[in-house]
């Protein structure tokens, strides 16, 4: 925590002393409440303003999560279950790209770069997510073939997506999945595998683009490397 008048003066934008007279003045705003008192300690957390103009851009941040089962993808939870923020320690404003269902675990990204994220999760950026499902029952040729094509939840039909059946227990009746999509509708993947009459017992992202779990372990985190980032940028720009 710092002083606000030594904040503002650290962003080069004036004296400490010009500072202190921004403040008395009433042109200072920190999250959005007018801020007149001289004393008042903030963080990097904070949004400061001065006449509404930004003037601490947070530097940006980017999370790869192998979120764990039982866990909530928001921020806060009003029923105080724990969420993926819960895992992370940081001073950003971070937030999940899209969503992962309580009982699913793998690839959550991160980030306070709502520009990036907003192309990530946007329709048309086609990012493939790969999932493995464990489900009741074993699938036919037909209900794969039904899956591939697409499926109406919702009242709308799923894109195109890949399937691949890796593992089937006939003694268990489970079959594990691995199903590609693009799309990010809610809760997806389960509706598709409903909608061919198997239920999903288990669910687990495995690779969102090309970022994967490797190295970590359910619960733990990774930072993306700049390279990554460049090439999120590119894929979601395409
Ligand atoms: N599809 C689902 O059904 N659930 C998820 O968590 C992700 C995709």
């Amino acid at each position: 925590m710092e002083r606000l008048q030594k904040v503002i003066a650290n962003y080069g934008i004036c004296s400490r002393r010009k500072a202190e007279e921004l403040i008395s003045k009433g042109h200072v705003t920190v999250n959005g409440k007018l801020v007149t008192t001289l004393g008042t300690t903030v963080s990097d957390k904070d949004i400061i303003e001065v006449d509404g103009e930004r003037i601490n851009k947070e530097q940006k941040e980017y999370i790869l999560l192998f979120k764990p089962r039982g866990t909530v993808t928001t921020t806060h939870d009003d029923k105080g279950r724990k969420t993926v923020m819960d895992y992370i320690e940081t001073d950003k404003r971070v937030y999940p790209v899209g969503r992962l269902d309580y009982d699913t675990t793998g690839v959550l990204l991160l980030t306070n770069d709502g520009e990036l994220s907003n192309m990530l999760m946007h329709p048309k950026a086609e990012i493939e997510k790969v999932y493995i499902a464990k489900v009741k029952g074993i699938l036919s040729g037909d209900e794969i073939n039904r899956l591939k094509r697409g499926v109406v939840i919702d009242g709308r039909k799923t894109a195109p997506a890949k399937v691949k059946v890796q593992k089937v227990d006939k003694k268990a009746q489970t079959s594990i999945v691995e199903i590609t999509i693009h799309e990010g509708r809610n809760h997806q993947v389960k509706k598709m595998f409903e909608r061919v009459g198997h239920d999903v017992l288990k669910l687990k992202r495995e690779r969102l683009a090309f970022l994967d779990l490797k190295g970590l372990k359910s619960g733990e985190y990774r930072y993306l490397k700049i390279k990554e980032v460049h090439q999120l940028y590119m894929l979601a720009k395409k």
